[in-house]
């Protein structure tokens, strides 16, 4: 497939059909994005494959408080789990809300496979560490990966989506995974074959958050360069 293409048109998949991921198609998967970069190149990833059904299912419900908090603050107009505004949601009442908009981490035993992407935190250069704000340029040691695998996926006809929710319930994963104490949970990530494939993505068009010069000069357009 065109690299153009399948940027333009790898969705987030939530569904997918009984088909198996092989271990073949995963190795593919794996010797192509591990190609991504990482700062440094110091290349402190992990991939954990859940082949195991029920430790695929304790992971989808390691992630049912985070998601019953999102819905909430979702649903009181807030940027869920913002690092800049504080929630006023309460959050007990939210854990104890059920919500039936996340399906795939009820049944994340019954997804064809389970990725667990980490990376271990003394191999990274986080060079935002001393900033005053929530790090970020930790995570861009990674992301490039997980990203990278969900690409290499389209080529065998496989979909997923990069999922976090179960970030919050670290401790929980270490103990079940034996993830080192210096490693990080980046994402969680399902994977099989698709039952639909969606080729049109909801996206904020360039001009909307690209500008030339300064944050608030002229709005990047094709030819704008004279
Ligand atoms: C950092 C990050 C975290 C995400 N976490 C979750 C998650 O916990 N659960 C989930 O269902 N989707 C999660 N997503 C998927 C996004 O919801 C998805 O990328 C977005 O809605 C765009 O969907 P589309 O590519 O199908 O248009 C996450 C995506 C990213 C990049």
């Amino acid at each position: 497939m065109d690299l153009l293409e399948a940027m333009r048109t790898t969705f987030s998949c939530r569904e997918f059909t009984d088909d198996p991921v092989t271990d073949d198609q995963l190795h593919r998967i794996l010797d192509a994005a591990r190609f991504a970069p990482s700062g440094g190149n110091r290349q402190g990833g992990h991939v954990v494959v859940v082949r195991d059904r029920d430790t695929r299912q304790a992971l989808g419900e390691m992630c049912g408080p985070t998601l019953r908090l999102y819905a909430a603050q979702a649903a009181a107009g807030e940027t869920p789990f913002s690092s800049v505004h504080p929630s006023a949601v309460d959050v007990e009442e939210a854990f104890a809300t059920p919500v039936d908009l996340f399906p795939l981490f009820d049944h994340l035993g019954d997804v064809p496979v389970v990725l667990v992407v980490s990376v271990d935190l003394a191999e990274v250069a986080s060079m935002d560490v001393d900033l005053d704000r929530v790090g970020l340029v930790t995570g861009a040691s990674i992301y490039p990966l997980v990203w990278n695998l969900l690409l290499a996926a389209r080529s065998e006809g496989l979909a997923g989506v990069v999922t976090t929710a179960v970030v919050p319930a670290e401790d929980g994963v270490r103990a079940l995974l034996g993830l080192p104490e210096t490693h990080a949970i980046a994402a969680l990530v399902p994977l099989g074959v698709p039952v639909r494939r969606l080729t049109k993505l909801t996206r904020r068009p360039v001009e909307d958050f690209v500008t030339v010069d300064r944050f608030d000069g002229e709005p990047l357009r094709p030819g704008s360069d004279g």
